[in-house]
């Protein structure tokens, strides 16, 4: 039976014995064959997310999609990405190894970056990354100097502060544009950026970025944004010669995490980001330029969920019920970081009636390890498997080692087959850095 919980992945049913089926598998027995905590992906929503937006955006040739990997990222990630032709935004050196370890193409890499040190820099340009998108002053000089001794002329995008700021329910312009990443509009220090950019011999800037933030679940922001660059574009081209061929919107798209938030569809995001900027070049006079999108959490965050054991039931008569499970904050830092809201599931029993309002409180020793406020369950009892779902995004790539917690395992599943893409850490690996005191 089609179990229509919105958080969770698509695929989700409930089986004949009652529990929770992802992409054909049943949950209570993934838990119990690879332990818990466990991240379990449903691929295929992954990769018709994937399609989405490149059919979506398909009607401006050359848009390119760029996932951004600080959501999440493994080899077998990467390499899904790689097979569904998609582009890869990196954040660091690390995110770059992981990307090349793949063989990621490299061509199709975006880094960024507010502090990347000259051998990050260095790296890019000698693996011939296909950007790095310009965050400083300071970073175009050293780019321009690294490129220069690796004998390339390094393609880039110059990043810009909008102003514009999404949150969650609404959007503010700041006339401050208080950010520690990229280019100020509204202080010329962007225009000089452009200018010190075309200057640079080594530097070949194709066209500019921005990216007004994340967990947006409205469609104006996106609106603004484009016709703010639309006029510093025209700025550049009047003031410069500079006419941008490329406009990196950056990423930001929301994710359902309760079932109530309705982010807007990918398809209507692709609408008025394409309409938008045509008519707003338009009206700038400026040619259409090839577009690009960087979704993370869009991508996966609904596709993961996370499966723990409850360890204990701790019940404060006329207070609360705390359900302690085997994993907490060094899983999924949001909560306590973000006072992120999620839901919890029963793996065994999604379809039993609540009958109780539960906190799921996370193993580590802060008060604030708190995974889930008031989830409405049905009478949980120790050695129960707890999901929390759309924990695909921002979970795993931030989790810690925090209380000597080892990290958990991270499943692909797909036609009722899992495989194991990233293995749980073991005790071991928590001392495998350590030097002993001779
Ligand atoms: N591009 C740039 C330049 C970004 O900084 C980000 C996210 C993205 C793309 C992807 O944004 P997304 O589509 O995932 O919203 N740790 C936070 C989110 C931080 C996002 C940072 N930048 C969280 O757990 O909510």
């Amino acid at each position: 039976m089609r179990l229509s919980i919105p958080p969770l992945p698509q695929s989700s049913t409930v089986n004949a014995a009652g529990r929770l089926e992802v992409a054909g598998c049943d949950v209570v027995e993934l838990a119990r064959e690879f332990g818990t905590p466990l991240f379990i992906y449903d691929e295929q929503q992954i990769r018709e997310r994937c399609r989405e937006y490149q059919s979506a955006f398909g009607r401006v040739p050359g848009t390119k999609i760029v996932y951004a990997s600080k959501a999440f990222s493994c080899l077998a990630l990467i390499q899904l990405l790689a097979e569904e032709e998609m582009s890869l935004d990196v954040a660091s050196g690390g995110e770059l190894f992981t990307a090349l370890s793949a063989w990621f193409p490299p061509e199709e890499i975006f880094l960024h970056g507010n502090a990347n040190t000259r051998d990050e820099l260095h790296w890019a340009v000698r693996n011939e990354v296909g950007y790095v998108v310009l965050d400083s002053l300071a970073e175009l000089e050293v780019l321009d100097r690294v490129a220069g001794e690796a004998g390339r002329r390094q393609p880039v995008l110059l990043r810009v502060t909008p102003g514009v700021e999404a949150h969650t329910h609404e959007f503010i312009q700041t006339g401050k544009q208080d950010s520690k990443f990229g280019f100020c509009l509204a202080d010329g220090v962007a225009l000089d950026g452009v200018s010190r950019a075309l200057e640079a011999p080594n530097l070949k800037l194709e066209g500019l970025h921005c990216h007004i933030g994340s967990q947006i679940l409205a469609l104006e922001p996106y609106r603004k944004t484009i016709a703010i660059m639309a006029d510093f574009m025209a700025a550049c081209r009047d003031k410069l010669g500079f006419e941008a061929g490329s406009l990196d919107l950056g990423g930001g798209l929301g994710a359902a995490y309760l079932g109530a938030e309705q982010p807007p569809r990918v398809d209507e995001l692709a609408e008025t980001i394409v309409t938008a900027t045509r008519s707003e070049m338009n009206r700038a006079g400026l040619a259409v330029p090839r577009l690009a999108v960087e979704p993370g959490r869009s991508i996966v965050a609904n596709a993961g969920i996370t499966a723990y054991e409850i360890q204990a039931i701790k019940t404060i008569p006329g207070v609360r019920t705390y359900a302690a499970v085997d994993g907490g904050m060094s899983d999924n830092l949001r909560p306590a970081l973000y006072g992120a809201e999620y839901m919890a599931v029963i793996a065994g029993r999604p379809l039993e009636e609540p009958t109780a309002s539960v906190t799921v409180a996370g193993k580590h020793c802060e008060s604030g390890d708190i995974l889930v406020k008031d989830a409405r369950l049905p009478d949980p009892a120790r050695g129960d498997i707890l999901v929390t779902p759309a924990t695909g995004a921002y979970g795993y790539s931030m989790a810690s080692n925090y209380n000597g917690q080892p990290r958990p395992a991270v499943l692909f599943v797909k036609d009722g087959d899992a495989r194991v893409v990233i293995i749980r850490e073991t005790y071991e690996d928590l001392i495998r850095l350590h030097q002993r005191i001779e």
